[in-house]
């Protein structure tokens, strides 16, 4: 690492979206609390970011959401209760999410975009280099994907964003950057648009929520007009950042679910249950019965 390069300890997670795709189910629960499994989508997210190295997670959040800082806190009743029954394992269950990180909440007071809920971390992150992960996007890999991008933060110094490449048809649901290719995996960015039409895309790689960001990125935010659906588009402000100091792409390794999408959210649920030894068999015997009726 160069003696130079500032330690990637923060992380963004912007969690105060209405959830409006996930109907009826998030309108009193929040999305980030629905479970992939038995683990609610947050959890996923905030295991990868301190799988990943990151100790202190910024929530920006809003009224409703009150769930979630409760979920990574301890719940003395719960865990008391299970102690008394011998109950340890569970007990531990509980205790080991209030132990993840330190959480750190902030309310994103009005639905402005998602640049402005990153510019609402700006006083819990200072004047240092973060991560920003967004839950909609589950990411399963050996070496988390925001371990991947830090890696390449501190080899190369500067900003970071994870792509994939997608099917043409479906560029106007993603960031979409373009620009000189470095190597297999890694581009030199220089445009990048937020959800273009398959005919005004620059390219096929997508960024489907995760990003290294230098804190020049909160000037670039400030500056940045209103883009799509008259919201403070990170992407936009990143085309700013682009244009001001070097941001690359790198095309990371593992298999992205959207998890937003119910599709997608069924897809997560099949494969994490499929990675668990006590319910593979069980689900494939369901899947089985399933298909049969069909
Ligand atoms: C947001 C970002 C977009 C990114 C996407 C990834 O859009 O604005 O650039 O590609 O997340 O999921 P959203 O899906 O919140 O509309």
């Amino acid at each position: 690492m160069k003696t130079s390069i500032q330690r990637i300890r923060k992380a963004v997670i912007p969690a105060a979206g209405l959830g409006t795709r996930f109907l009826p189910a998030t309108k009193a629960v929040p999305k980030e609390m629905i479970p992939i499994v038995d683990v609610p989508m947050i959890q996923h997210i905030i295991e990868e970011a301190v799988r990943s190295g990151i100790e202190d997670v910024v929530l920006i959040t809003a009224r409703h959401k009150e769930a979630i800082e409760n979920h990574f806190d301890s719940n003395y009743e719960l865990e008391d209760t299970l102690d008394k029954r011998q109950k340890e394992e569970l007990a531990e269950v509980s205790r080991r999410v209030g132990r993840l990180c330190n959480l750190i909440s902030i309310r994103q007071k009005n639905p402005a975009g998602l640049g402005h809920a990153v510019l609402c971390a700006e006083p819990a992150i200072g004047n240092e280099p973060f991560a920003v992960l967004l839950g909609d996007d589950l990411i399963d890999a050996p070496v988390p994907c925001t371990r991947q991008l830090i890696n390449i933060y501190e080899q190369e110094g500067s900003s970071v964003v994870g792509v994939m490449s997608i099917p043409p048809q479906d560029t106007s649901k993603y960031g979409v950057v373009a620009g000189k290719a470095l190597s297999e995996r890694l581009t030199d960015v220089t445009h990048l648009v937020e959800k273009p039409a398959p005919e005004h895309a620059p390219s096929t790689l997508a960024i489907p929520g995760r990003y290294i960001l230098t804190p020049r990125i909160f000037d670039c935010i400030r500056d940045t007009k209103p883009g799509k659906g008259g919201e403070i588009q990170l992407t936009d402000a990143l085309q700013l950042l682009a244009e001001r100091e070097r941001l690359l792409a790198y095309r990371f390794e593992g298999d992205r679910y959207d998890t937003g999408d119910r599709l997608g959210f069924i897809d997560a649920t099949l494969a994490y249950a499929l990675k668990r030894p006590e319910l593979a068999p069980g689900v494939i015997d369901l899947m089985r019965k399933h298909l049969a009726k069909k």
